[in-house]
């Protein structure tokens, strides 16, 4: 790929979730000074950008996600002061904040939307989707995300449109004053010094306006092809940049759902509608049986190999393990046999020199998982409730369901941060808003910064190379090409460029490989043979004439690149 080297494109993000990250005041809900204290700890681990799940005033139905004044923090994470206080010493540190972006919806309690369901003439009105229908039932048979149907009903008889839960009404981008006024906000944080945004469930916002019922063949009536990604979004796309991101040197990533390889160019290519949009084709193993077996391990390259191959040299994508949606990486790709400190470091360098932008989820780094739910009340997701309640009527067995949200749940990404051993993991004094998950005592940041080989030193490790000048290049450019793909259960690709060459060489198997060493000679070139610069095991044994590679041994080997100090963990 040719083209300028964007900062981003070096840099390492961290998600914080902000509820869970760290308490400053005891009222059991992380906040922003709490964020604010543990920038040592953020600078120490290497990151470049943070970025800060909504802080924004909020009734807190989807934990922020549903916003009522844009302008405010929500009182519950501190004050606006605050914020610019955490712009600033962040700055100090190097550390620059990106905040989310959520505009395809705002929350039921936003005064636009009090003023829409007051009257109906407001000019607020025409911020939303309202419709009346003549018989009095539901405008058109579509379901909502979180499950449901995507309309409620006003007490006035007027139906509004939501794509989330019906405390999340959709804006409607169709009126050009709401535009405008999204517009004035973006430009209103931008100017207060922020890095940036990541954009939340931003091709939803144009719809098929003729609003049919539709018959789905799985029956589940969420139709993508009449909400995601619509026809006539780019237009959107496009204003919303010219009037914001690109009056300011700024960095966007977008959660972009249903954009299809077609359509890949136009919002992460090099003049794309953002920075990056995150790639979420390599995140599910939900269905796996055994998610350690060669088969299933196959399967992930399959997925992991055709979207880099795709990506390189077309635009730029986020990867990542781990976000605020989803359960915990070691649960999501492991067994619990197979969880452990190689496992997942292992996992940690198979995606950290990816063709694209790093981002850890907070409590990645220490190998945190999922916690165990006994019942219902423990969870907070409101789209856990949601999917509970409808699943339930529809005679689902609540133990199933249960099950369910104990594997893939959202909640278990939300738990509090494990700083310690101390009382609530060193994450609040008062009563945590969500329950610490049980092994704090012996899964925690204290513990992992006392020890010489623990994941997060590891962590450490990876991130100050994935940022060594002498790589810049590679990491930026560099071509992507899968290695040993016949070889089961292994993952193996290389970065390219001018002559350098990045190996990354991943057994994702509780058993040994054993590779041939021509093979390896031929596919490692120059690399073979030197001491790897860093992995999880020390050197790489022989066994029988064949290069034995350990269960979940990671390793990542150069050539051609001489400046970088060679590291290594256990
Ligand atoms: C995507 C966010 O990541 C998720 O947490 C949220 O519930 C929905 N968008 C709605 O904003």
């Amino acid at each position: 790929m040719t083209g300028k080297v964007q900062w981003w494109k070096n840099a390492v993000v961290y998600q914080v979730y902000l509820r869970s990250f760290q308490d400053s005041n005891g009222d059991g809900i992380g906040d922003l000074k709490g964020i604010e204290e543990r920038l040592p700890y953020l600078q120490e681990l290497g990151v470049d950008v943070i970025w800060i799940s909504p802080m924004f005033q909020s009734p807190m139905d989807d934990n922020g996600y549903d916003i009522s004044d844009y302008y405010k923090v929500d009182p519950v994470f501190g004050t606006n002061e605050d914020m610019y206080r955490l712009i600033a010493e962040a700055g100090k540190r190097g550390i620059r904040i990106i905040l989310d972006l959520v505009v395809n919806h705002c929350s039921d309690e936003h005064e636009w939307f009090r003023r829409a369901c007051e009257n109906e003439n407001s000019i607020e009105a025409g911020y939303f989707y309202f419709k009346r229908t003549a018989d009095g039932g539901e405008p058109n048979n579509w379901r909502s995300n979180f499950g449901g149907s995507v309309w409620s009903r006003l007490e006035d008889g007027r139906w509004y449109y939501h794509t989330f839960s019906p405390k999340q009404p959709d804006l409607n981008w169709e009126n050009p004053m709401l535009r405008k006024e999204i517009y004035k906000m973006v430009n209103w944080w931008l100017d207060k010094g922020i890095a940036g945004f990541r954009i939340d469930a931003i091709t939803f916002i144009k719809k098929d306006l003729s609003f049919a019922p539709v018959e789905t063949e799985d029956g589940k009536r969420y139709p993508v092809e009449n909400f995601e990604n619509y026809p006539g979004i780019g237009n959107f796309l496009t204003e919303l940049k010219q009037e914001t991101f690109d009056r300011h040197d700024c960095f966007t990533v977008a959660e972009a759902p249903g954009v299809e390889q077609e359509d890949f160019c136009k919002y992460a290519g090099e003049d794309g509608f953002f920075s990056m949009i995150f790639d979420f084709s390599w995140e599910s193993m939900e269905g796996e049986k055994d998610k350690s077996s060669p088969e299933a391990v196959e399967r992930l390259k399959k997925k992991l190999f055709e979207s880099q191959k795709f990506v390189s040299g077309r635009g730029w994508c986020g990867v990542f393990l781990e976000n605020h949606d989803q359960a915990r990486c070691l649960n999501r790709y492991l067994e619990k046999k197979d969880r452990n400190y190689y496992s997942a470091s292992a996992l940690a360098t198979l995606y950290f020199f990816l063709h694209g932008t790093p981002y850890i989820y907070q409590g990645q780094e220490i190998g945190m998982e999922n916690s165990v739910w006994k019942s219902v009340d423990e969870l907070a997701d409101t789209r856990a409730k949601i999917t509970w309640e409808e699943k339930l009527r529809q005679g689902e067995d609540s133990g199933k369901l249960l099950k369910y949200f104990n594997d893939w749940g959202r909640d278990n990404a939300r738990t509090p941060m494990q700083w310690s051993d101390e009382e609530n993991a060193g994450f609040t004094k008062g009563t945590p808003w969500l329950k610490v998950q049980d092994n704090y005592r012996e899964v925690n940041v204290k513990k992992q910064q006392e020890e010489q080989n623990s994941l997060l030193t590891y962590y450490k490790e990876l991130i100050r190379i994935r940022k060594e000048e002498a790589l810049a290049d590679i990491m930026c450019k560099g071509e992507f090409s899968p290695l040993l793909e016949e070889e089961q259960g292994v993952i193996a690709y290389k970065r390219d460029y001018e002559g350098k060459k990045l190996i990354v060489l991943v057994n994702m198997q509780s058993r040994k490989a054993a590779l041939e060493p021509g093979l390896c000679r031929r596919v490692l070139g120059e690399a073979f043979g030197k001491e790897p610069l860093f992995g999880n095991y020390i050197g790489v044994e022989i066994e029988g004439g064949k290069v034995m590679l350990q269960p979940y041994q990671a390793l990542v080997a150069a050539a051609g690149i001489e400046a970088i100090h060679i590291g290594g963990s256990a």
